[in-house]
C-alpha cells in the first residue's frame, strides 16, 4: 500500500502516454506545440512493466491519459495487456480519458479489454463552437465514436470545461442531452496549466456560477456517488442522470487526493499542480529487475504535496504551472 506524508492513499495513478494531441484545445494548449521526440518515450512495454509494478503495489485503479492516448500507435496492445490485472482482480478498473477522435474504431477493443468506463472531452455541442474550442477537431467524428462507445456497452462520463461567454450558454442542453442518453456529465474549472495563445481570466468560469444557474431550471440534489476523481455529483431530478463538479479553483480537493501522474517519459508528477517530480525511467531502465524502480516510486509517494497553488489573476501573466495538461496527463 502506497501512502503519502498527509497519511493519503494512494490508489489511482493517471498515466499520459504520449503528449501529442490531433486536437489545439484553446484552453489546453497553443496551436504551435513543440512534442517531446519520439525516442524520449517509453516504450509500449516499459509502460507496461511501470503500470503493472504500481499495481503490484496496490495501486487499484489505472486511467490512460494523454495528450489523447489513442493517437499513439499500438496503444490498444498496451491496454488489452494491462486488461490481465482486472481478471487477477488486482486492479479495480482501468479507464481511459479521451478526446473520442478515434473511438469509433477503437471503442469495441476497449470493451473487449475490460475497460468498462471511459471519461469523452465534449465542450460544446454546436459544430461551428467545437471547432473554434478545438482548432482541429472534428465533431461528426467524436459524436460517431460517443456512440460506437455507447453501442460497445462503454459506460461514458461527458467532460465538459466551464468556458466563459464559450458554452456557457449550453450548459442546460448538454444536462438535457446527457441525461437522455444516459451519460453522466463533469464541469470542470479551468486551470492554469501552461502557455496558451489567450488569456485565462478571459476563459475562467467559476462552478459555483454555473450550478447556481442550473438550479433555477434543474432540481438537483447531492450525492455520495464517489468514481475515485476529484468529481462530486448531484442528481439531476428531471433527467434522472448526474452531473459532477471538478472545482479545483473554488472549492480544493486535495485533501482527499489519491493519486500520482506517470508521464510517457516515465516522470511521476505527484501533484498536477506542482513542479516537484521523480525519474521512474532511469530506475527502469538500468536492471531487469524492479527493486530500484519500486525504491523511486517509494520517494516520489514520500514527496506528495499537501496540494496545488492555483491562481488566475489578471495581474499575474504566467501559468500558475509552467507545463501543459497534456505533458502531465490531466
Ligand atoms: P473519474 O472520477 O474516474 O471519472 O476520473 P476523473 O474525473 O478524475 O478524470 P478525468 O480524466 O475525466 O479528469 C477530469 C478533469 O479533472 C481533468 O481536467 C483533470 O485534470 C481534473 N483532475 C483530475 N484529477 C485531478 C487532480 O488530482 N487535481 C486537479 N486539480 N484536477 C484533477
Ligand atoms: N484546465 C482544466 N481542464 C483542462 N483540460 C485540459 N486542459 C485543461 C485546463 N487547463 C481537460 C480536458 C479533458 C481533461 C483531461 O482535461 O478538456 O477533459
Ligand atoms: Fe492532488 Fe495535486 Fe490535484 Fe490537489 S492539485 S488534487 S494534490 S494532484
Amino acid at each position: 500500500m502506497l501512502i503519502d506524508p498527509f497519511a493519503r492513499k494512494i490508489s489511482y495513478v493517471r498515466v499520459s502516454v504520449t503528449d501529442r494531441c490531433d486536437f489545439r484545445c484553446v484552453y489546453c494548449m497553443a496551436e504551435n506545440m513543440t512534442f517531446l521526440p519520439k525516442a524520449e518515450l517509453l516504450t509500449l512495454e516499459e509502460l507496461d512493466r511501470l503500470c503493472s509494478t504500481l499495481v503490484a503495489m496496490g495501486v487499484r485503479k489505472l486511467r490512460l491519459t494523454g495528450g489523447e492516448p489513442l493517437v499513439r500507435r499500438d496503444v490498444m496492445l498496451l491496454i488489452e495487456s494491462l486488461g490481465r490485472h482486472l481478471k487477477t482482480g488486482d486492479l479495480d478498473e482501468l479507464t481511459v480519458t479521451t478526446n473520442g477522435s478515434q473511438l469509433a474504431r477503437h471503442a469495441e477493443g476497449l470493451a473487449r479489454a475490460g475497460v468498462r468506463r471511459i471519461n469523452v472531452s465534449l465542450d460544446t455541442m454546436d459544430p461551428a463552437k467545437f471547432l473554434a474550442i478545438t482548432r482541429w477537431g472534428k465533431y461528426d467524428k467524436v459524436m460517431a465514436g460517443i456512440q460506437a462507445a455507447k453501442e460497445a456497452g462503454l459506460a461514458i462520463k461527458i467532460n465538459a470545461v466551464a468556458l466563459k461567454g464559450v458554452n456557457e450558454d449550453e450548459i442546460d442542453d448538454m444536462v438535457a442531452w446527457c441525461g437522455g442518453q444516459g451519460f453522466d456529465l463533469t464541469l470542470i474549472e479551468t486551470m492554469p496549466l501552461g502557455d496558451i495563445d489567450g488569456d485565462r481570466t478571459e476563459q475562467y468560469l467559476p462552478l459555483s456560477l454555473v450550478r447556481a444557474r442550473l438550479e433555477k431550471r434543474w432540481t438537483l440534489s447531492d450525492l455520495d456517488y464517489k468514481t475515485g476523481g476529484p468529481a462530486r455529483y448531484v442528481q439531476v431530478a428531471e433527467t434522472g442522470g448526474r452531473i459532477g463538479f471538478i472545482t479545483p479553483m473554488t472549492h480544493n480537493f486535495c485533501e482527499s487526493c489519491n493519486r500520482v501522474r506517470v508521464t510517457c517519459t516515465g516522470t511521476m508528477y505527484m501533484c498536477l499542480g506542482q513542479e516537484d517530480a521523480v525519474d521512474l525511467r532511469t530506475p527502469l531502465r538500468s536492471s531487469e529487475g524492479n527493486i530500484a524502480l519500486e525504491q523511486a516510486i517509494r520517494d516520489g509517494i514520500a514527496r506528495k504535496p499537501k496540494g496545488h497553488d492555483f491562481i488566475i489573476d489578471r495581474r499575474r501573466k504566467v501559468p500558475s504551472v509552467s507545463r501543459h495538461m497534456s505533458v502531465t496527463g490531466g
